[in-house]
Order: C-alpha cells, then structure tokens, then sequence
C-alpha cells in the first residue's frame, strides 16, 4: 500500500528518492511521483505504472535539488492517473505533500475553496490547499508549524504526510496519526519513510514518530514537536541493516525464498521460545486467573491464523473467539477487563488490526500481539508481545509469517492447557517435544517440491477451484484457497466440506478441482466421503493426507502424502505444501508473484 520516503542532505535527492521507493514497491502501488526543491521553487513529477516509468521522465527532466519527498500511490479516491498520483500540491506547488492515510472529511473540507482550484480527485489535495491558506507566508518557520497543526485539527481520518514548502528550500516536514512514519537519521542525510526498508540501505539508526509528533528535518537537524510544540527528545533506535536490506539470493522471487526459509525460521523461534514461555512474554498468574474471554484478531493471512487459534485455545474452559479486525472494531462484543485480545499482524501496522487494538485498550483488555516487526505501532501499543522473529517478509502473499504465527499459538496453547490443567505435565512434554519436529517435517515437505510442482502444472486452466477441509483443516482450506487467489487470481473458495452439499456442488463438474485437506484422523472419513461425493460428479480430487490407504487412494486423482506428525500440529505441513501449489500454478500462470496486481502487503488505510 501506499510508501513515503523523504530526503533531506547534501548530495541530489533523486537517486535517493528512486531507490528508496524501489524498496518500497513490495507493497504495492499504481503510479509513483517525486517533489525536490531545486532552491527556488518545488518541481513535481509523476508518473503511472511501475516506477521505471517515473525513472525515464526523471532522466529526460534532469530534476536537481537536495531536498525531495517521493511516493508511490494505491488507489483509494480517484482512478490510477497523473493526476490523482502524489505528491499533491497547492497553487504554483508552493506547498507539496505525499500522504498515506484516508482523510475522511475531505468532500467538506473542499467546500472551503472554489471547486476548479481542485485538479484531481483525491482526499489528499485538500490538505496542501488548507496549509496554504492558513500559512502566512512570512518565511518564519514557527509560523509554518502552527500554520500544518491547524490544518490537521480539521482533518478527520488517517495520515502520514511528509510535506515541503517553498519558503523552506532545505527542510521536509513529517506528522502522522494512525499510519506509520520512521524518521532515519543519516550523516549529512535524514530521512524520512513509510518504513524502514527504504533507507535502511544509508542508515540504521531511526525513530519512531508517535501520533500528533511533527518532525521537520533538514540536512544536519532532526526537531521532533509536540501539539504545543514543545520540543521532544526521541529515543533512536540502531535496527539491523542486514535483516531489512535482503535480496532474493538464487531464488526467482521473494516468496519462494520465503517458503524455503520456513525450516531455519521456525526452528528459531522454537530455541528461542521453549522453555518458560509465558513468563518470557509476561503473561503471569494474575492475569490469567482473571481473563474470562481470550478475542483473537487479525486480517488476511494473520486472521486465518488466529482461527487456527481460535480452535485449539477452545479446549480451555473459556470463552474464545477469532475476529477479522475489521469486523471486531464495529461489533458489540463484550469487552472489559477481564478479556484478553490477542492481536496478530505481521507488519503489526495494519489499519483495522491496529484500531481493533486501540478499541480493546480502552475498554480496559489487555493486549497480546504476535508480531513480526518488532518496533511496529502494535508492538509498540501492546502489554505483552510475541516477535515471531521471520525476518522481513517481502512477497505480498504471506508465508513464512502464517507459518510461525501457528507456532506462536502451537507454543502458547500448550503452556495455556498446562497452566489450566487441561494436560499433565507429562502430556505437556510429549506435545513440546513433538513441536521440535516440526521443522525437520516442514523440510520433508519442502523436498518434495517437484511433486507438488507436477500437480500444480497438470491443474493450470481448472474453474471453480474448491479448498475442502474440517476443524483445523478447514483453517488450512482457507489459507490455501486465498494464497490461490492472491498470487494466481484464480477464483478458490474453501468451504467445511460437510457443507459443501448445502449449495456449492452445483457448480462442480468436470473442469472443478477439488482440493482435499484430511489430517484429522477422527474425520478422516468424512471428509473423504465429501470429496468422493465431488468425484462422482467429475471433479478432480487433489488430496493431502498422512493416510494412505485404499479409501485415500480410490478417492484422489492426486494424492500428497504428508510426514507422520501430532494431529493438532500437522495442518501446518499441509499448508505449506498448498503454499508451493499456490506458487507454481502461479509461476505457470506467468504472474507477479510477489507484487500481485491489486494487493498490498500492509494496508495502512482501513
Ligand atoms: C494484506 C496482505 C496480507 C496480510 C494482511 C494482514 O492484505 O496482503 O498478506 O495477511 O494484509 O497483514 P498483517 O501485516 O497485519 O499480517
């Protein structure tokens, strides 16, 4: 989703602002544009499309100037177009702002200006015509900043601006409330971003903007404001250069790689989270005796996981729920001190998740995340916090993270039926001891990739593809069927297969696959009596089960057979063999793997 990256220092900004936004692109984006200050006046370009094209006009303007704010743009109000791309701009571009964000009063606020001042169509442009009417265009940067802080008390929604003005030619200014902003602080350079990756090339050492913050950066200064603008001291942070400045090494794209890695990353975070878990993330007595409902939220991928979640905490004798975000923040679910709301995110920035946090904050929940990015805004807004440890996740489509956000839930369940007594001791080390397998099981999975490959390829050009699974293989249905639509954009919908008889076979027929997911030994047959009800009406069974016998056999056209593996963590070797499906369909399919077309990989707009 949209990125932000500013430069501020003593060599041209344009290359820095290029290669800060090609880092920027995994999230997606549908046209790019730069503003730079070339000492007397701010010069815009912007460009649709893939970034090479904002290149090319860069190239043939030959832009110059040490101070420029960049952007790439997914479309939310007004079409993909020139003119809807940022940076937005008031008259004569005297000021220039790129933001991420949704400004929810823009129509209203645009009842204050002469309609056909307005050139596009975005909530943006308002906000650089407001700064420019309430600035008094004195040169006094006090004034400026009074000037940026009335204009955001009008604004209603979500925001992270870096903006520019002409009477300043060797500052950039930066505020958000709701979508992140990092500031990186350089030698002779600052900057300014949307996230780490897009400077990190230049530094390490960067800090964090909290809501309300306004930064103003020039090449040697970094001030940090308040609303009364009092000046703050922020702690700087030294985060690891090696860990967000990855290639794809010899794999041909990112979520390949990432698929690959999943042996190395789970294996860690089990070392590092084995023995006393609760109390390395806090999570005492006291709390526990307390909580009377544990919610779980997420969206995309990470909700999945905590439907996962949702079914093996059940066995506690509590109340226990999963949510998509964006649901839970509107629902009128109870929510008081004793919940326990467990928010999961891999970015830890996502919009919804982030609001469903604040909301479950105030009505006095205590809050769980499981997070991949440490310093994120729900890291950071948390009580206690599970780093799932990933490393960056590049590819759109998770993968990795799903991976661990389970071993999170595996790990964090056993010690929940431990401490509630719902297992023994000994039970308790049995389930831990086959968690540590869990690894050397993904890796067998991942040896067989030319298999899966050979399946995938025979299933190209099949309609009304079906994800079929129960209980905890439905959880793993879903996962595979949106990982289908997300890379391949093939239409998958998974259903419980027991429910696949209450409407959806009416749509299988000889161009239907059918995808089994059958780990659950006590619904083995089941489930596979559901997929031989798809076979006789001339689907294509693809199952993947660790039973192979006659029934598993007669029924699947194709069959993967699964590592022997304890019943609550085998759905996660499952999924990682309908990652691979999903991926060399895909591959075949020739599409953009990691930059799928619509998609973003954190969505900061709700
Ligand atoms: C986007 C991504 C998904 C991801 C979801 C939640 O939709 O494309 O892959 O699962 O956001 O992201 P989060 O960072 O909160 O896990």
């Amino acid at each position: 989703m949209c990125g932000i990256i500013g430069f501020v220092g003593n060599e041209s900004a344009c290359s820095f602002l290029l290669s800060g936004l090609e880092k920027l692109e995994y999230r997606g984006y549908d046209s790019a544009g730069v503003a730079i200050h070339d000492g007397k006046k701010i010069n815009i370009l912007k460009a649709k499309g893939k970034l090479a094209e904002l290149g090319k006009k860069i190239e043939a303007k030959n832009l110059i100037g040490n101070v420029g704010i960049g952007h790439m743009r997914w479309a939310t109000h007004g079409k993909v177009s020139e003119e809807n791309s940022h940076p937005q701009s008031s008259l004569n571009n005297k000021i220039a702002l790129v933001h991420n964000g949704i400004i929810e009063n823009y129509l209203e606020l645009k009842n204050e200006f002469d309609k056909n001042i307005f050139v596009s169509d975005t909530d943006t442009e308002v906000i650089a015509h407001l700064i420019y009417k309430y600035y008094d265009w004195t040169g006094i940067l006090d004034n400026f900043i009074d000037a940026v802080y009335f204009v955001l008390k009008k604004l209603k929604g979500s925001y992270a601006l870096a903006i520019m003005c002409e009477d300043f030619k060797d500052k950039i200014f930066a505020v958000k409330k709701d979508s992140p902003l990092v500031i990186g602080i350089g030698e002779n350079k600052n900057f300014v971003a949307s996230d780490i990756s897009a400077f990190i090339k230049y530094t390490n050492e960067v800090c964090y903007l909290n809501d309300n913050e306004l930064a103003v950066l020039d090449e040697k200064n970094i001030n940090i404001f308040d609303e009364n603008k009092n000046v703050l001291e922020k702690k700087v942070f030294s985060v690891d250069k090696e860990v967000n400045n990855l290639g794809k090494g010899n794999y041909d794209s990112f979520m390949l790689k990432e698929i690959f890695e999943q042996p190395k990353v789970i294996k860690n975070f089990l070392i590092d989270n084995s023995e006393n878990f609760l109390d390395e993330i806090n999570l005492d007595e006291k709390i526990l005796d307390e909580v009377e409902r544990i919610y779980l939220i997420g969206c995309g991928t990470a909700y999945y996981a905590c439907l996962m979640g949702e079914k093996i905490l059940s066995k506690l004798n509590l109340f226990v729920s999963a949510q998509p975000a964006s649901e839970f923040r509107y629902s009128d679910l109870v929510l008081n001190k004793k919940s326990l709301v467990i928010v999961v995110s891999q970015s830890g920035e996502t919009a919804d998740s982030l609001a469903a946090l604040r909301i479950a904050k105030k009505n006095g929940a205590k809050i769980l995340s499981i997070v991949n990015v440490r310093e994120s805004s729900i890291a950071r807004e948390s009580d206690f916090v599970i780093n799932i440890n990933a490393g960056p996740e590049i590819s759109v489509a998770s993968t990795k993270a799903f991976s661990l956000m389970l071993s999170a839930f595996y790990i964090l369940s056993c010690c929940l039926y431990k401490y509630f007594k719902i297992i023994s001791h000994n039970e308790f080390l049995d389930l831990k001891n086959d968690l540590k397998e869990i690894p050397e099981l993904v890796e067998k999975v991942l040896k067989q990739h030319e298999k899966i490959k050979s399946v995938a390829e025979k299933y190209l050009l099949s309609k009304n593809i079906f994800y079929l699974g129960r209980n905890l293989d439905y959880v793993i249905a879903l996962e595979g069927a949106l990982k289908l639509k997300e890379i391949a954009y093939l239409n998958a919908q998974a259903y419980p297969s027991g429910e696949l008889k209450h409407g959806p076979i009416a749509l299988i027929d000889e161009s239907s696959l059918i995808v089994g997911i059958v780990t659950q030994k006590n619904i083995f047959d089941k489930t596979l009596g559901n997929l031989e009800e798809c076979k006789a009406r001339d689907g294509k069974i693809f199952v993947i089960t660790q039973y192979e016998n006659e029934n598993s056999k007669d029924a699947a056209d194709d069959i993967f057979i699964l590592p022997e593996c304890n019943q609550i963590f085998i759905p996660l070797l499952a999924n990682i063999c309908l990652q691979l499906f999903a991926y060399y369909i895909a591959k075949n399919l020739g599409r953009d793997i990691d930059k799928p077309k619509n998609l973003a990989k954190s969505v900061t707009v709700e």
